[in-house]
């Protein structure tokens, strides 16, 4: 696609992502909570750090390959669950998949996906479920059971979200989910004819209206009609509840969102392999700190025993470098592969991954590191905070 091959950096494809999606749309997915003060804060802290420069290394064998959780991956990175991809692009989680799949790193379906999970397991590779979990625990029991069944690997437990966040914008724009549009969402559908019959008509001639397809069965209109019964967040989520999934699931266990060294030690006391530090990409809370922020604390409490991943924010592939540095195991990406299948599907989140994996492999190059265990605190310039 054209317009994909004239994208040179995640911001290029983001304005693509504007002009192809309707603004409401685009502004769910690129905003924060309340006043955006997280959202910025997450890359005003990447670019505050700074990095020194190593020359004259040896530079020939070098590999961008790690290993999380036992396995292999082929570059530092996964791709962090999304609800409403499925909106960026007909089966958009599909195509997220199928570009992590190629590249050979995790992709993380979540909960509201719009995408069936048997679709999705149809995409190959090293899959991820990330769970929300709901008041009727049996229901996500049964989620979860599938997502084994299907052979999803690593189960991702995000726990920020027990009573939802404000955004609003989304209010104002008509795009809330379940969907009411007003008036201006109306306008803002009609006037892009190219995400309507790309994205909407496909996707309603081929499997209807969109819907949380990996919902319960009577639950799933809930994306587009009012009124119809949605599973309620469960506000009484505590600690316990992590330990009993983890006995369910019986493999690989992630928490996400964890920000403080309080609750990384929690999370492992109850049974995680590893923590996500996340702050869900400023859209939670919005007086979060930055995730490099948060990071050093959380790597000091439990890196050297567990799994750590970081996201929110990440846009260059210096950022996964100064991630690394400061102790992550590896990086996820929100937006910037959904700016890439809204751009144009699967070969746009190739371009994303393929952009950020160019700038990475030249930043570590500049900073002396041939393969992500090289990459210590060393490379870091400014003393981080
Ligand atoms: C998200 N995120 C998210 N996280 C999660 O655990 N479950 C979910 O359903 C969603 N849904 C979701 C939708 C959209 C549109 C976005 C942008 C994000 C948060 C996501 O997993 C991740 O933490 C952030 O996106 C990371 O920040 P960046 O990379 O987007 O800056
Ligand atoms: C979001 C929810 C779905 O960030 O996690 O939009």
């Amino acid at each position: 696609m054209a317009s994909i091959k004239r994208c040179y950096s995640i911001e290029d494809l983001r304005q693509v992502a504007k002009k192809r999606l309707p603004h409401g749309i685009f502004e769910y997915i690129d905003r924060g909570t309340e006043d955006g003060v997280a959202l910025s804060g997450n890359r005003a802290a990447f670019e505050r750090l700074r990095l020194n420069t190593r020359f004259m290394v040896d530079l020939r064998d070098r590999d961008m390959g790690t290993e999380i959780l036992g396995k292999r991956i082929e570059l530092p990175i996964g791709i962090a669950p999304t609800a409403v991809a499925g909106l960026m692009w007909y089966q958009g989680e599909y195509a997220l998949a199928k570009a992590a799949a190629d590249a050979g790193i995790p992709f993380t379906l979540a909960t509201g996906s719009l995408t069936p999970m048997e679709k999705i397991a149809e995409a190959g590779g090293r899959l991820w479920f990330q769970l929300y979990m709901w008041e009727e625990k049996e229901l996500s029991y049964e989620l979860v059971r599938r997502a084994k069944s299907l052979g999803f690997e690593t189960l991702v437990v995000t726990i920020d979200s027990a009573l939802g966040r404000l955004r609003e914008h989304n209010e104002k724009n008509g795009f809330t989910f379940p969907f009411k549009p007003n008036a201006r969402a109306l306008v803002d559908m009609t006037l892009n004819p190219g995400w309507l019959t790309r994205v909407l008509f496909k996707t309603i001639i081929k499997s209807g209206m969109p819907k949380n397809a990996n919902y319960p069965e009577h639950y799933q209109p809930m994306v587009t009609l009012r009124g119809t019964p949605k599973p309620k967040a469960n506000k009484g989520m505590t600690w316990e509840d992590v330990a009993r999934l983890k006995e369910m699931w019986d493999g690989p266990m992630l928490v996400k969102s964890v920000m403080t060294p309080v609750d990384a030690r929690m999370a492992v006391q109850h049974g995680a392999d590893g923590v996500v530090v996340s702050n869900h990409g400023g859209r939670a809370v919005d007086s979060a700190l930055a995730t490099i922020e948060a990071l050093p604390g959380v790597v000091d409490e439990v890196g050297s025993e567990t799994t750590v991943i970081l996201d929110s924010g990440i846009r260059r592939g210096s950022d996964i470098v100064k991630a690394l540095a400061l102790g992550a195991d590896m990086v996820l990406l929100g937006r910037a592969t959904l700016y890439g299948i809204a751009a144009g599907g699967q070969p746009g989140a190739d371009k994303a991954i393929q952009i950020l994996s160019t700038e990475l492999e030249k930043t570590m190059a500049s900073t002396g590191c041939r393969r992500p265990s090289e990459i210590t605190q060393d490379v870091i310039a400014t003393p981080p905070f």
